[in-house]
């Protein structure tokens, strides 16, 4: 099966199916990645541009190998050393790139709807990497994908997003793509951070990080994104540490083992603990291990590839 868009902007706009079509296509490409020999001809003789216009580590990365294991030619953009310097948009930023004849953008921009814009001006396919505090789909993928690889399911899963929801991309992905795939979704922080209106987007909401521990399979713990908050919205890092901080004595509380994500970069000793990150329920790195799988398989599938499971 294709999908059904031609770029991936985020998982709002995603289907239920098209979802599915890409974990599926994810785990013969994570398969790859275990051979001694990891790369493929899938993209031989297509152009793609990384256009990061704020910092990162794990995505930008991902992508990088990603293409580079699907035989891509591949062109990295930082707006730090470039003409954006001298003034120009974005828009014709990327109309100029889009000239020397590429086939796919994958952008990460702080501002929301970015990626949005740049679909609508190129003809090239769209990928979002990250656009401000709107969303991260590949991100919510890569959870996806790993909840699914170690559970065996998302129907019926519980799924607990702590921290900061309200400048939290991640958070927003996730939101759209478990309740599509049939997830049960708690989110629990300060209230100062949770948006009063998210609830209409069919999840529960909890300000007491002991209550949910019972209840949940997984805990997908949101960074406290300080450069994104304007003002001070709780007293301080010990506190938020000491209320919603996941700590190996409050997981004691626990039903059942919880699978321990994080989407990184982490602040140890605020929002995880490090005995916590580094748990044998953590699954942390896997998470980026398999984030270059489910990044192969959504640009194998946004440049017109079909999976061949559904
Ligand atoms: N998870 C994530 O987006 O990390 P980076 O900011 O390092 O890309």
């Amino acid at each position: 099966m294709a999908l059904q868009s031609k770029h991936l902007l985020g998982l709002d706009g995603t289907t239920r199916e098209d979802i599915v079509t890409i974990l599926e296509t994810a785990k013969s490409f994570r398969e790859v990645l275990d051979r001694p020999i990891k790369r493929l001809p899938t993209l031989q003789g297509k152009t793609v541009v990384n256009l990061f216009y704020e910092p990162s580590t794990r995505t930008r990365i991902s992508f990088e190998l990603a293409e580079k294991r699907l035989s891509a030619d591949i062109v990295s953009f930082s707006a730090s050393n470039s003409s954006v310097k001298k003034g120009e948009t974005l828009i014709d930023t990327v109309k100029n790139i889009e000239a020397m004849k590429i086939d796919m953008v994958v952008v990460r921009h702080g501002s929301p709807g970015a990626p949005h814009l740049l679909s609508r001006a190129l003809q090239s396919h769209i990928i979002n990497a990250g656009d401000g505090g709107h969303e991260h789909p590949t991100q919510a993928l890569l959870d996806m994908f790993t909840i699914h690889q170690k559970l065996g399911s998302l129907e019926g899963k519980t799924v607990g997003l702590v921290g900061d929801i309200s400048h939290s991309r991640v958070a927003l992905s996730n939101i759209y793509g478990l309740r599509k795939m049939g997830a049960r979704i708690i989110l629990c922080g300060p209230s100062t951070l949770i948006p009063r209106e998210i609830e209409k987007l069919g999840v529960e909401i909890y300000f007491n990080i002991d209550e949910i521990i019972p209840q949940v399979d997984v805990l997908n713990i949101l960074r406290l994104q300080l450069e994104r908050q304007r003002e001070a919205l709780f007293p301080s890092l010990r506190e938020y540490h000491n209320y919603f901080g996941i700590t190996r004595e409050r997981l004691e509380n626990a039903s059942k083992p919880i699978l321990i994500m994080h989407p990184g970069p982490m602040n140890r000793g605020i929002e995880i603990s490090s005995d916590v990150a580094d748990s044998e329920h953590s699954v942390i790195l896997e998470q980026v291990t398999n984030g270059v799988a489910v990044r192969m398989a959504v640009l194998y599938l946004v440049a017109g590839g079909r999976s061949e499971t559904n």
